[in-house]
């Protein structure tokens, strides 16, 4: 979607106008707009007609004044920056072939957070995954453009914001993009493939490629003994940013197994598809980085994505395997289903020794149970750091995606590490704290830095996205399949803004 952003009245297209619960005439919204279609809009609103409840729509056609989207934005008392990213997003999900693909947004706020709010809640929801769709006439799949109406003294303001938005959005899309597409065509190589082929459009970010081969020789156990089971060979994908800069910089770490069959601990056949989506977490760094880049963030960012197919084969692992992970730590595999956290184990030791981490983030559709805790309107966040937690709990709150904070209890790790025969095991002694103890597992390969008394574990947060990544159907900026989400929560982390 083009967003401009103009001083003008002038209206294109639909006029989209933004309504208060309890309004009951346009006053200082209605400049430009033609008679007939201002008294048809003051009579839906006087007769109670459009209430202005949240995210609730109406569309008015008929007069010679042109065409109108009313969207709710609720109780103006309640109304936060959410409110107007949800309408905008709203407003989008209820565009029909009849409302055209131009729109003007009148806005009777002159809040410019509140209008790029609106303005990127258009833009998040504005997606299809439509690749695999042949096309027909019918199909309208217009490029949609908007027009925000606003004060002289803000275009510059909100010009700028929703420059930036749009730039982040389209990080927030590309994550979607890998999310959605179908196993068959996402797997290890092929997102290497897409990682290669995005680098070039930027003189300022590199992609290196750890292939199969490469990572046997250099002891990646984790992820060689996830990935050896498919055809499709496992990979790891490292994504700087800005790599010419020296001291401490994030590292961000992804799950990425392009399709979890479970292996030998083969999973049941009911919703197998979506085990698509347990790349979400390599797809969240992937779009992170382009976010980052496409604002033109200058500071260094690395991204390491650890791409398997856990498949059932005469080569895959079995339970009851030990297997020696990048970190030297074995551990013994009691379930071929809890494979996140193998190929993860290698990510986080790398990310926390081959790089100045000033934190690890890593993102995971890890597990069932953190599904059972926080269903799809939470993501589970642990972290070795209390402030960090809530810095990153405080991101995700700013941009309306929600990281719950999770504990990180001794009595976790005790359980992950008390396996017969290796250093840890990789999977709980019951079935309860499922993603507890997957996050405990996860926490024994974050390295530690320093010497002796010194030493201390590196800034690690885990945020288990099983039940965000997909399937959210109260997330307004997002139709259905992959959600793309926490690429926001990061930029604003990273960038502070
Ligand atoms: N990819 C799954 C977790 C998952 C489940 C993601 C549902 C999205 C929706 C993960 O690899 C897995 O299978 N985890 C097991 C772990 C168990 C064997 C300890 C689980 O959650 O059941
Ligand atoms: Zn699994
Ligand atoms: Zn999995």
């Amino acid at each position: 979607m083009q967003v401009t952003v103009s001083s003008g009245n002038n209206i294109y297209g639909t006029l989209v106008l933004p309504i208060f619960e309890g309004t009951d005439t346009i006053g200082a919204t209605n400049e430009g707009i033609p008679n007939s279609l201002n008294a048809q809009i003051n009579r839906v609103l006087s007769e109670g007609d459009f209430k202005g409840k949240a995210n609730s729509t109406m569309t008015l056609l008929g007069t010679d004044g042109g065409k109108a989207m009313l969207v709710g934005l609720g109780k103006e008392a309640d109304a936060t920056v959410h409110t107007y990213r949800d309408a905008g997003a709203s407003a989008v999900a209820a565009r029909k072939k009849v409302h055209g693909s131009e729109f003007t947004v009148n806005f009777s706020t002159k809040d410019t957070a509140a209008i790029a709010a609106f303005a990127e809640g258009m833009m998040l929801r504005d997606y299809d995954y439509d690749e695999y769709k042949s096309k027909d006439d019918d199909d309208d799949d217009a490029d949609l453009s908007t027009r925000i109406n606003c004060n002289e003294s803000d275009v510059e303001t909100l010009g700028a914001a929703v420059e930036r938005a749009a730039a982040i959005a389209g990080g927030v899309h590309l994550s979607r993009d890998l999310g959605n597409c179908p196993p068959n065509d996402m797997y290890p190589m092929a997102f290497a493939e897409k990682a290669e082929a995005w680098a070039k459009q930027y003189s300022n970010v590199t992609v290196e490629v750890i292939e199969y081969e490469a990572a046997k020789r250099l002891g990646m156990g984790g992820l060689v003994a996830v990935g050896m089971g498919s055809a499709r060979k496992p990979c790891m994908v490292i994504f700087t940013l800005n790599g010419d800069q020296s001291g401490p910089h994030p590292v961000l770490v992804g799950k990425g197994i392009t399709f979890d069959t479970g292996g030998i601990s083969i999973k049941p056949s009911p919703s197998m598809d979506e085990m698509k989506y347990d790349m979400g977490g390599s797809a969240t760094v992937f779009g992170t980085m382009e976010a980052l880049a496409a604002i033109g963030y200058d500071k260094k960012v690395v991204g390491i994505t650890c791409m398997a197919e856990n498949m059932p084969s005469s080569n895959a692992q079995r339970p009851g395997d030990v297997i020696t992970t990048l970190s030297g730590k074995t551990i013994e595999v009691l379930n071929t289903d809890a494979e996140g956290r193998l190929v993860l184990s290698d990510g986080l030791w790398k990310a926390g020794t081959d790089f100045d981490a000033e934190y690890i983030v890593d993102f995971a559709t890890l597990t069932g149970a953190c599904v059972v805790a926080l269903g799809h309107e939470a993501t589970g966040l642990w972290s070795n750091d209390d402030d960090f937690r809530t810095r990153i709990h405080d991101a995700g709150n700013d941009v309306g995606e929600l990281a719950w904070p999770m504990p990180l209890l001794p009595a976790f790790e005790k359980e992950m590490t008390d396996s017969k025969i290796a250093d840890t095991r990789n999977l709980g002694a019951g079935r309860w704290g499922g993603a507890n103890t997957a996050a405990a597992f996860l926490k024994q390969f974050v390295p530690e830095k320093g010497e002796g008394d010194d030493a201390k574990q590196v800034t690690w947060a885990h945020m288990d996205i099983a039940g965000t990544y997909w399937g959210a159907k109260t997330n307004k900026t997002v139709g259905h399949g992959a959600t793309g989400v926490h690429v926001r929560t990061m930029v604003r982390l990273i960038t502070g803004e």
